[in-house]
């Protein structure tokens, strides 16, 4: 019999079957929608709204559910297919107790967020790996000195840790974006039931507080409506990949013959099928492309909620599949880019030999002019230009052209000026220029070893973070354990 249509309805189409169902993407709801239920039921039982011994046996059947659960379409959903395990098992009298006053439209909202909590920690903790491998590969490089780059053309030197904490940073705002979404994720929807909650007299912060939730969403429209908290974790976690995806561009573009700055680990890498000199970085463009797929599941869940009428609407069900798969590219993304960050082997020589390229202190001689001689910084500019064109003019470096100095300064500020040689071979030894640049957040290794700290103990109190959340809901999940049994043990 089909414990839902009853005597309602005919049967469902049998093309309408897997169209309306949920449960291909269901599987990892099967846990949570148990522990609601058994939450829930322990509520029913506490506040006599049950018969206590009819409670029991709906626990027992709840307990005895495998995880692995095969479920079936014809009866929609998850929450369906325990609900009719249940009764299979305990009858209609008894099993029939399971969804009074609850619905799958409380029920499904609140399994999301269980779930969604769970990667959100799990997804911290692998950005957490990541950061403290980025800064592992940075205490090796402090003074790998690398032309810094603007406009993919050489600019201004930094060091190669300088460089890898960008990222390090960006990912930690990445990280305390998720903590805090997970403040919005960790409310309770349950008791909302269908909308409108129910005139029995439930307790939903007793349910709440089973389930590990921090507190409820409040009006019960909303409760069953929502799903911006999913939006925005997914939203997030564009971000977050739009930031590895960038790591990932560069490691592409740094291994290539023409860079030549990166050597990608052979366990992150491919070969061609017919040209057997090829190593492909194929990890790193597969967290390109996926975060062009992230920002679909975005724009999907975007799409699907803007018209929809409040309260619950099947779309909603469509939206789920969008979130684990988001989360899913997420974590392993992360997982992948922190093994090919360990392995990776940065070419030393090569960048070495990119320094060579002393254009990328012309700003530091500009500057030496403004401090030496009173010229302002504009002017200065202007001179250090026309010098630079010389040297490409003819084929040289700054440094071969520096004698020529003076002649420009004259002829664009009128200024006769001695400018004093060994002076000048001080500005431009491009060991010295990262080293003056001791402003906060700057190259120089001492600034670097400073945001090192920094970073290091942001990420020290993110983990713990993790790991107070993760006991939190030990700790509500223990007192579920121990309720159920308590029951079990009066009622046997
Ligand atoms: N399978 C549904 C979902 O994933 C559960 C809620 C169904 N509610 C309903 N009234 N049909 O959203």
């Amino acid at each position: 019999m089909d414990i839902l249509r009853g005597e309602r309805l005919k049967g469902l189409a049998p093309e309408a079957i897997n169209f309306i169902s949920s449960i291909s993407h269901d599987e990892p709801l099967i846990k949570p929608v148990i522990m609601i239920n058994q939450a829930h039921m322990i509520m029913l039982i506490e506040y006599g709204l049950v018969k206590r011994e009819y409670g029991i046996e709906c626990l027992k059947a709840l307990e005895s559910i495998p995880l692995d659960l095969k479920l079936d379409p014809k009866l929609e959903d998850v929450h369906m297919n325990i609900e009719s395990l249940v009764i299979k098992k305990l009858g209609e009298e008894i099993g029939g107790q399971l969804n009074l006053g609850k619905s799958r439209n409380d029920q499904v909202a609140t399994a999301i967020r269980m779930v969604l909590r769970d990667y959100i920690l799990d997804i911290i903790s692998n950005l957490i790996k990541l950061c403290k491998t980025l800064i592992q590969r940075c205490e090796e490089h402090l003074e790998t000195i690398m032309p810094g780059y603007t406009h993919l053309q050489h600019a201004q030197p930094v060091t190669l840790a300088h460089h890898l904490l960008a990222y390090c940073e960006a990912l930690l705002r990445d990280g305390y974006r998720l903590r805090d979404s997970y403040k919005r994720i960790n409310l309770s929807p349950m008791g909302a039931a269908a909308l409108a909650t129910t005139g029995l007299n439930i307790d939903r912060n007793l349910v709440a507080s089973l389930l590990g939730f921090d507190g409820l969403i409040r009006n019960s429209i909303d409760a069953v409506s929502s799903r911006d908290f999913a939006v925005e974790v997914i939203s997030n976690l564009s971000l977050l990949m739009m930031n590895l995806s960038r790591l990932a561009e560069e490691l592409i573009l740094w291994s290539t013959y023409e860079f030549g700055i990166v050597e990608i680990p052979d366990e992150y890498a491919s070969t061609s099928s017919i040209m057997p000199q090829k190593k492909n970085a194929v990890v790193a463009e597969m967290i390109r492309s996926k975060t062009s797929i992230i920002y679909g599941d975005l724009i999907a869940s975007l799409s699907i909620l803007k018209s929809l009428p409040y309260s619950y609407n099947l779309d909603l069900q469509d939206l789920t599949p969008r979130i684990w798969n988001a989360c899913n590219i997420a974590l392993t993304s992360l997982m992948v880019m922190d093994g090919m960050m360990k392995g990776v082997k940065f070419n030393v020589n090569r960048l070495k030999d990119l320094i060579k390229n002393d254009m990328l202190l012309a700003t530091d001689l500009a500057d030496y002019l403004t401090q030496k001689f009173g010229i302002s910084f504009r002017i200065a500019h202007r001179i250090i230009g026309a010098l630079v064109r010389r040297a490409i003019e003819n084929g040289k470096t700054l440094s071969e052209v520096v004698g020529d100095l003076s002649k420009f300064i004259e002829e664009i500020t009128g200024l006769k000026v001695n400018v004093p040689i060994n002076e000048l071979k001080d500005v431009l030894n491009v060991e010295k220029a990262v080293e003056i640049r001791k402003v906060i957040g700057g190259p120089s290794s001492f600034e670097v070893i400073k945001m090192m700290d920094y970073y290091k103990s942001e990420i020290n109190g993110l983990e713990n973070w993790v790991l107070e959340c993760k006991s939190k809901l030990e700790r509500s999940f223990t007192l579920l354990h121990n309720k159920i049994a308590l029951l079990r043990g009066v009622g046997s």
